[in-house]
């Protein structure tokens, strides 16, 4: 009895789907989440763009401990080499200049007084 009761229902679910209309997205791209903290302007932000931020966000790099110059560059090192980012020599240098120059100024960051 109850079996006999659900097929109809289902045909008339069926039916309902072949005559709704097609559903048309207005706006297929997907927007990633913003991420609300901005790089400051500074020589080497470019570099920072193109080679840090497909794995880390601004903010991320922004929020980082302030380490010394040979720590900066033993961070990028780590990321080439055990991380594999695919970062050329001369980037990587700007890398470094451009996150000691902004550690060195922390006002421009936003993030600490
Ligand atoms: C291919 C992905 C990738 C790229 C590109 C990359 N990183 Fe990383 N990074 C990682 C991973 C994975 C970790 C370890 C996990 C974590 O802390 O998020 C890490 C960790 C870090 C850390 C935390 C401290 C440490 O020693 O682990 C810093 C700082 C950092 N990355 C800076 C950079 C900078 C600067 C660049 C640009 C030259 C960069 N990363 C590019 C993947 C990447």
């Amino acid at each position: 009895m109850m079996r006999r009761a659900l097929l109809p229902a289902l045909l008339l679910l069926l039916a309902a789907c072949d005559s709704a209309p097609e559903i048309a997205f207005a706006d297929a791209s997907v927007t990633l989440p913003d991420d609300p903290v901005d790089l400051p302007d500074g020589p080497g932000r470019d570099a920072v763009l193109e080679n840090c931020t497909a794995c880390h966000s601004p903010s991320t790099m922004l929020q980082q401990p302030k380490v010394s110059r040979e720590k900066w560059e033993s961070i990028v090192g780590k990321m080439r080499k055990l991380y594999k980012a695919p970062v050329d020599d001369s980037a990587a240098a700007q890398v470094v200049d451009y996150m000691v120059a902004v550690q060195a100024r922390p006002e421009a960051t936003g993030l600490s007084p």
